[in-house]
């Protein structure tokens, strides 16, 4: 789609070709992402996959090698002056003073934004600590928080202000499960507040949790990319019987177009036709009675986020847990 008409409807971030070399190595690989305004985006993938290169190009901070990034409709790194302000970022290794506070480095930040109003610098510091619950440490200087306090004050320092579209790359790193969850609840709230949220990970239960949408990319490249129910969808969930008559059970199942069907003990499965032929699951119980199989259990297996990725690259990943 031209990057007009995308603008038009609603992407806050839009690539095209956008690759990122450095020497005979290519980072990220003629990416064309779409993020939709209004959606929780998650950006997965595993270690050094191209994530924190192509969010660091969306926020200007090195050039593409070639191809084009838009960001809320305009061109980076070319208006990043325009655009940045409109932005919350965390990115990889926030940027901190650990001679201050968590509060000090809040304020001292705040104050390089010379559109924050000076008056009210501490209800809003007070109010990101608050959201990232430092409260209590605000006083600590920085170079005394674990990885996770400075994770937690990195998430503050994009939440000073409210922000059309928060990016945040890998937002989690270094908490705990606790941790992890305060983060999630927090970019609920902030989409329900309406902002875009655009967030990186290499943990696929989190993004199936929090997020709407959501990219994979392998070894720079991407995969996929799309609503995350409909990439869950794309590996479809394998139908499951549960029966002592196994042997019937995998003949009925067939002679409906089941395929690659598998028997393990008292289970037979099987990958359901696509979606020319829609099974009605009804039918195929009606059938399997009628054939005198003994039904102990019948259903699809959920497919997760997990086997899409797996059945797209053949790959496995690290789930949180
Ligand atoms: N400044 C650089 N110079 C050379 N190579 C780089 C540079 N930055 C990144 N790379 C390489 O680009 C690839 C992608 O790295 P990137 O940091 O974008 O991955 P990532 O998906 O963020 O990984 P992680 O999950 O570990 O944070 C890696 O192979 C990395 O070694
Ligand atoms: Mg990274």
């Amino acid at each position: 789609m031209p990057s007009a008409t995308t603008a038009r409807t609603g992407s806050v971030i839009e690539t095209t070709a956008l690759t990122k070399r450095y020497g005979s190595h290519t980072a990220v690989d003629r990416l064309d992402l779409t993020v939709p305004r209004g959606s929780v985006f998650g950006f997965l993938g595993p270690n050094g996959s191209g994530k924190t290169t192509t969010i660091r190009m969306l926020m200007g901070l090195i050039e593409p090698s070639s191809g084009r990034a838009r960001v809320l409709g305009r061109p980076m790194p070319r208006e990043g002056r325009t655009v940045l302000p409109r932005v919350g970022a965390l990115i990889e290794g926030p940027a901190l003073y650990g001679f201050l506070s968590g509060r000090d480095n809040l304020l001292r930040y705040d104050a390089a934004d010379p559109t924050a109003d000076p008056r009210t610098r501490r209800a809003r510091a007070a109010a990101a600590l608050d959201r990232v619950g430092l409260t209590a440490a605000a006083g600590k200087k920085a170079k005394a928080y674990s990885l996770g306090m400075k994770q937690r004050l990195g998430l503050a320092t994009a939440l000073l202000q409210p922000r059309e579209l928060l990016v945040l790359d890998e937002p989690t790193n270094g908490l705990d499960p606790q941790g992890m969850r305060e983060i999630r609840a927090l970019v609920r709230e902030l989409a329900s507040d309406g902002t875009t949220v655009f967030l990186s990970s290499h943990l696929l239960d989190e993004i199936e949790q929090v997020c709407t949408h959501a990219a994979v990319m392998a070894q720079g490249r991407l995969i996929t990319q799309g609503p995350v129910a409909e990439l869950a969808a794309g590996a479809r969930g394998r139908l499951v019987v549960t029966t002592p008559d196994t042997g019937d059970a995998a003949r009925v199942l067939k002679e409906f177009g089941v395929a690659d069907v598998v028997v393990a003990e008292d289970r037979v499965t099987g990958e359901p036709p696509g979606p020319d032929r829609d099974l009605d699951l009804a039918d195929v119980t009606a059938a399997l009675v009628g054939a005198g199989v003994r039904v102990r259990g019948f259903g699809v297996e959920r497919a997760s986020l997990e086997d899409a990725f797996v059945a797209l690259t053949g790959e496995g990943f690290d789930v949180a847990g």
